[in-house]
């Protein structure tokens, strides 16, 4: 049991939601709760049904059956009401690149009813957190495709949402502006915004979310914490050793074999390398395996040149249960 959850009200509820495009199935009963001021990622190979999930839950769709609830308001029966919880960022940039930013916040703020002092307080606040203030007057169609997508968070971000749906938020952006949203996307969290994003960027999703759900051909397969996710495929640490002798690498493993013997632990190496990998058996204490390891290079005379543990990261979660037949 994943025990990440707190005992609030989801923010958002998603009760056996279903799309169904004529006889294909794009979205199959999924059931997600996501708690208040949460970031959970849905991960999902191309055409899983993430963004059939978002449109539905932004409105754009229709569900086929199920239903939906954002800050416990029904999604279905308020479709209009609903639209004033939710920001949404979606997959492709939608903003008009002939007006300039200001232009863009100001038209949407007019469609959300906002009185002008309001708004335009409320724009500039926004270009000051997107770091825009300098550009607000430059046609958008000028800006980078950073800029441009920070422009589409702040426009999500105007009518104060409590909810932000975010499509694949920082795709295409160089590694320092996907970190800049990063940064914004944590901040908004501190306020108590609940993220629900969707990413191929698996970094992205182990850097940001509390929570990950995989979706596979419409279906929630597993969800929960990256450490849940990784006792669940039980993933295991490896350690790596480099030597500084490589001419001796085959006498290391043989001594590495009786090592494996007492320690329990296997080892995975290539002949061509310099170095060693031993993976560790389950619930190993890493610090008692490092005081040994250290106590047989040194009793064996055998110098290394690196040493490291290697914890699998989400991308190795990702392949092994996207490869699973039943979870
Ligand atoms: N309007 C539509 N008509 C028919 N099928 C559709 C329609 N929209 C989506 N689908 C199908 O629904 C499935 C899920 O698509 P969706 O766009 O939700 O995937 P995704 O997980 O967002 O993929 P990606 O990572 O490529 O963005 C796909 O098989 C797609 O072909
Ligand atoms: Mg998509």
């Amino acid at each position: 049991m994943d025990l990440n959850k707190n005992i609030s009200q989801p923010s958002i509820k998603i009760v056996d939601l279903t799309k169904r495009y004529d006889n294909r199935i794009s979205v199959d009963k999924l059931n997600i709760e996501i708690y208040p001021g949460e970031i959970y990622s849905l991960l999902g190979e191309n055409g899983a049904g993430k963004t059939t999930t978002i449109n539905m839950l932004t409105t754009l769709i229709k569900p086929s059956s199920g239903s939906f609830y954002l800050d416990n308001l029904d999604g279905l029966k308020h479709p209009e009401k609903i639209k004033g919880v939710f920001g949404v960022v979606s997959q492709d940039v939608s903003i008009y690149l002939e007006l300039t930013a200001f232009e863009n916040l100001y038209f949407m703020g007019q469609m959300y009813g906002i009185k002008k002092n309001e708004l335009i307080d409320r724009i500039r606040k926004l270009l000051i957190d997107a770091n825009l203030l300098d550009r607000a007057n430059d046609l958008v169609g000028s800006y980078s495709g950073g800029m441009q997508r920070k422009l589409t968070i702040a426009m999500a971000m105007l009518n104060h949402p409590r909810i932000l749906f975010m499509d694949e938020p920082t795709v295409g952006l160089d590694p320092k502006s996907r970190r800049q949203i990063w940064q914004t996307l944590k901040s908004l969290q501190e306020q108590g915004i609940t993220i629900l994003l969707t990413t191929h960027y698996l970094d992205e999703a182990q850097a940001l979310s509390n929570r990950i759900g995989i979706i596979r051909l419409g279906k929630l397969v597993v969800e929960g914490s990256i450490d849940y996710l990784r006792d669940k495929i039980h993933a295991v640490t490896n350690v790596l050793i480099k030597f500084a002798d490589k001419k001796n690498l085959v006498n290391f493993k043989d001594l590495f074999g009786k090592f494996k013997t007492i320690h329990d632990c296997e080892i995975l190496h290539d002949d061509l390398q310099d170095h060693i990998m031993l993976k560790l058996p389950r619930n190993t204490k890493l610090k008692d395996f490092f005081n040994s390891i250290y106590l047989f290079l040194n009793e064996n005379n055998i110098e290394y040149t690196h040493f490291s543990s290697i914890e699998p990261n989400l991308e190795d979660v990702f392949i092994a249960i996207t490869s699973m037949d039943e979870i």
